[in-house]
């Protein structure tokens, strides 16, 4: 099977590339248009597109809509009308303006930011344009640098790499481990067209998710209470009912200290 990932460079994309080395690594789409992602597709001629580009940074996506708006939806949309299976991927941040506290189904979604808002046009105008697509919401994600790959401030590196933090202790939201996001992204491909809450869940508010890390990797950090944030807590029925099982967040905390020695380095 012929796989184009997009982003391939990216946090999400350089670890889908590590898993799935087979698959393709797309040119950077920045600036694309309509054209030329139709040539790249003809000239790839991949069975599934695995869309990770993105302006996913909530404050850059404000301070320039017109580029959020080109790379969030109008990309993903031409990607869908070229009628190659599609997989791409959407964003917790669609259920950040839901009145009720989670956690949040699939038909939930209210979202309170420009970003969320591009997102969710995406994930509706993908699927008008191919029923087929499967649009993946997916959490806060982390991992560990890679040498030579971009990382993005994530839960595990902030938690490493601050004195200070701050957490709400009412929020309930839910951090997944990027491996996992890309060992289950083949799995993901084969799910029918729709939309899918993508990832860990977590029973525990984000300040008793950083005080269990604290604990446990015996790290010198202080935690704030944030105050009242909006919980981003997703259901992921839908996806288990169809076969993919992520760790619960806790579970994805260990298994990704499990692999890089973490828990050894802090004895
Ligand atoms: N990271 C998270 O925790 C998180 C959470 C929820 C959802 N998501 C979603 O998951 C997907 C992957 O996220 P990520 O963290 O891997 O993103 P990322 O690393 O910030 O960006 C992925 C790639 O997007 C491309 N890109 C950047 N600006 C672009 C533009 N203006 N037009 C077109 N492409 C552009 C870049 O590739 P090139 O350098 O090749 O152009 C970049 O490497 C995104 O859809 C994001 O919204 C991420």
């Amino acid at each position: 099977m012929k796989i184009l990932v997009t982003g391939a460079r990216g946090f999400v994309g350089a670890r889908i590339m590590d898993e799935w080395n087979e698959a393709i690594p797309a040119p950077s789409l920045r600036g694309a248009n309509e054209d030329a992602i139709r040539q790249l597709l003809d000239t790839v001629d991949p069975d599934v597109i695995i869309h990770t580009a993105a302006i996913s940074d909530i404050p850059a996506c404000e301070k320039n809509p017109d580029a959020s708006y080109q790379a969030n939806v109008e990309i993903p949309v031409w990607l869908a009308k070229t009628g190659v299976k599609l997989v791409a991927f959407s964003t917790d941040q669609v259920y950040s303006g839901c009145n009720d506290e989670g956690p949040y189904r699939e038909e939930a979604a209210e979202p309170a930011n420009l970003y969320a808002r591009h997102k969710l046009e995406m994930e509706r105008r993908t699927l008008e344009a191919n029923p087929n697509t499967v649009l993946l919401r997916a959490t806060w994600m982390y991992d560990m640098p890679i040498y030579r790959i971009a990382n993005r401030g994530n839960f595990l590196v902030n938690m490493l790499r601050n004195k200070e933090l701050s957490f709400s202790s009412t929020q309930h939201r839910a951090v997944t481990y990027v491996r996992e996001v890309a060992y289950h992204i083949m799995e993901a491909a084969s799910l029918p067209g729709g939309v899918y809450n993508y990832g860990s869940e977590n029973e525990f508010t984000m300040m008793d998710t950083a005080l269990w890390l604290k604990k446990t990797l015996s790290l010198p950090i202080m935690i704030h209470d944030a105050g009242l944030l909006h919980n981003l807590w997703m259901d992921c029925s839908r996806i288990k009912n169809n076969g993919i099982h992520f760790n619960s967040t806790l579970d994805g905390l260990r298994e990704c200290m499990e692999d890089y020695g973490l828990c050894e380095i802090s004895r």
